[in-house]
């Protein structure tokens, strides 16, 4: 698979919105305070823990990890190009939170089962693990023919993991993050061609631009739609 690097790069996934509705989201799940300890794992630029640091100015500056490094990473946190499971294996420190947005479904299952037993091991007691991942039914993104049969495939995998780690975790809570996306099609078919999103990764340019030319007829000039993740929560 080719690497996901448009993700939060100009999209809604990056707006001042989002990042604000989010963490207030991410507020009501985990209480912060100074003291706090803070992981991301899959963080891509880290927009949201930056948000985080900027306004509840932790003594520890949160850490995020990823396999890539792109342009733009948010500097007031600490970044790390590295798989979440290796660092997890080689750093015996303890965080009070470890978020896992939108990167589950880059995990086999059995490197899914490992980074959980590890991550576990890795928390405060008390310590949250929050783990957010597309609504697996009625998701509302806008999509192409092709590119709706790569999404749908991509969330049946995503029930598997989320029975692997309910399994795992035993005591979970879950929850919803809604987002009401508002957004130009111009603005949405551009993240498109930008493969946006890891359903597209796989597309070659030839279906890049059909599913375009189909989004481009099928949509309104104005899209709009909600963004619903589902959030599964650990305690330790
Ligand atoms: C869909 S993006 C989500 C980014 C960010 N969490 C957000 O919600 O804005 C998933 C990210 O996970 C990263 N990723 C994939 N496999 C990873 C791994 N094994 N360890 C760390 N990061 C990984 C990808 O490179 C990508 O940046």
């Amino acid at each position: 698979m080719k690497k996901l690097k448009n993700w939060d790069n100009q999209t809604w996934l990056s707006s001042k919105n989002y990042i604000h509705q989010f963490n207030k989201f991410l507020s009501k799940r985990a209480r912060f305070n100074k003291n706090t300890k803070i992981l991301d794992i899959g963080c891509g630029r880290a927009n949201i823990i930056s948000n985080l640091q900027k306004r509840q100015k932790f003594k520890e500056k949160p850490i995020g990890l990823d396999i890539i490094k792109n342009k733009g990473i948010k500097k007031n946190i600490i970044f790390k190009k590295i798989d979440g499971y290796n660092y997890l294996k080689r750093k015996n420190e303890k965080y009070d939170l470890i978020l896992l947005k939108q990167t589950i479904h880059f995990f086999s299952p059995s490197k899914l089962k490992a980074l959980l037993d590890i991550a576990k091991k890795r928390l405060e007691k008390g310590g949250k693990m929050l783990i957010f991942s597309l609504k697996t039914t009625n998701n509302k993104i806008p999509c192409f023919k092709k590119m709706k049969q790569k999404l749908d495939g991509s969330l049946k995998r995503d029930e598997k993991l989320f029975k692997i780690i309910k399994k795992k975790l035993k005591k979970t809570n879950e929850y919803y993050f809604n987002f009401k996306v508002n957004i130009s099609k111009q603005k949405y078919l551009k993240m498109v061609k930008s493969r946006y999103i890891s359903c597209l990764l796989d597309l070659n340019n030839n279906e890049i631009s059909k599913g375009v030319s189909e989004l481009r007829s099928k949509c309104k000039n104005q899209i709009k739609f909600t963004d619903t993740l589902k959030c599964i929560s650990y305690k330790k």
